[in-house]
């Protein structure tokens, strides 16, 4: 009776084995523990045996019994660890994909690149200067000696007492002047930096610089050029004026404003109604600074200008708060 019982745990053991899914599992549960499986049979016939063989087998029936109950569980347990792997890791194929979003550049990039693309047509080559800048470049060579009261219009960012971060890009002027012979035609897009921060004013910026050197550049060259470039990069029918204006880098020098492309001149809170809107400032290369770099004041002159990328951004896009080009706000830089 008793190998009975120990055959019937290896028959079961076996058939557990050869089991894949879950039907199989609780059908053998069922034949051998179930109302009228082989075990509980067993137990049920235990009645039959020699009284002395009684206690041993029912004992020995009841381990089996249990050690069963527990494999079959297990089994089933492992079973359906499996299964949820299985799903998580299958690819739905009806299920529709997932847009991957394409990223831009950024409005300010852009409006770089398409300004250096006029201006390449145009025949300027483009140059790149240190946003870390010394005194000299900042300011002496550009006229603008210690203590002058002109260093006042930039409200600078001393790194120590002869380093700043560039104020504009005008330091690229003597730069490359220092290193080229004339004839000169470049532009300088770059970062800037003013301790300065309001609706039309960050305190890190982006400027482009142009200079044009040769034998008779006249005023008339430096209209005519920037006429040209602020008709391609708004439109035709924008007018423009220059204004007399102070730098001490340049003489004459001029502000140059567009008339306001919001309210088309009539007067509006973006022009402060004016009807105007200054972008550059511009003129024609101080004989100082040329002395500084070396040049010959008697053959040559030269024109320059320097404008701030953002305001052109904020005419061109209509937008009235510089500070939402650098608030990282994904609705607003989408849009672009
Ligand atoms: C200059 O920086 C001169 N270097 C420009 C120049 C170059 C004149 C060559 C003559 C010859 P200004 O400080 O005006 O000038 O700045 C030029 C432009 O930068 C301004 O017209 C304005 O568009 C922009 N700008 C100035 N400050 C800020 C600021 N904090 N935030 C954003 N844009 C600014």
């Amino acid at each position: 009776m008793k190998k009975t019982i120990e055959q019937i745990k290896i028959e079961a053991l076996k058939e557990l084995e050869t089991t894949s899914d879950r039907e199989s599992i609780d059908a053998i549960s069922v034949r051998y523990l179930g109302r009228k499986g082989m075990v509980t049979k067993f137990l049920r016939n235990i009645s039959n045996l020699p009284i002395e063989e009684r206690p041993g087998a029912g004992k020995r029936a009841n381990e089996i019994k249990k050690d069963l109950d527990k494999l079959f569980k297990e089994a089933l347990k492992k079973l359906e660890a499996r299964s949820s792997i299985t799903t998580d890791n299958q690819i739905d194929v009806s299920l529709p994909g997932r847009t991957v979003r394409q990223g831009s550049l950024h409005p300010i990039t852009q409006i770089t690149w398409q300004i250096c693309e006029i201006f390449t047509r145009l025949g300027f080559d483009i140059v790149e200067g240190p946003e870390v800048e010394t005194d000299y470049y900042n300011f002496e060579a550009l006229n603008i000696p210690k203590n002058h009261p002109a260093r006042d219009m930039q409200d600078t960012f001393y790194i120590s007492k002869n380093i700043v971060l560039r104020t504009h890009t005008s330091p690229t002027q003597p730069r490359i002047m220092e290193k080229q012979k004339p004839p000169v035609r470049i532009i300088a897009p770059g970062k800037v930096y003013r301790c300065d921060s309001d609706l039309t004013h960050t305190p890190m910026f982006h400027q482009i610089e142009g200079l044009f050197v040769d034998k008779r550049v006249s005023f008339g060259d430096l209209k005519g050029m920037l006429t040209t470039f602020i008709h391609r990069i708004f439109d035709e029918q924008t007018s423009l004026r220059f204004r007399p204006s102070f730098f001490p880098f340049t003489e004459p020098s001029a502000e140059v404003d567009i008339r306001c492309v919001m309210c088309r001149g009539k007067g509006c809170r973006v022009c402060s109604q004016t009807g105007w809107l200054e972008i550059m400032g511009a003129g024609m290369v101080h004989p100082a600074v040329f002395e500084n770099v070396g040049y010959d004041t008697n053959l040559y002159t030269g024109f320059a200008f320097g404008m701030g990328i953002e305001r052109i951004a904020m005419l061109k896009y209509g937008i009235d708060d510089i500070r939402k080009y650098y608030e990282n706000d994904l609705r607003f830089l989408r849009q672009f």
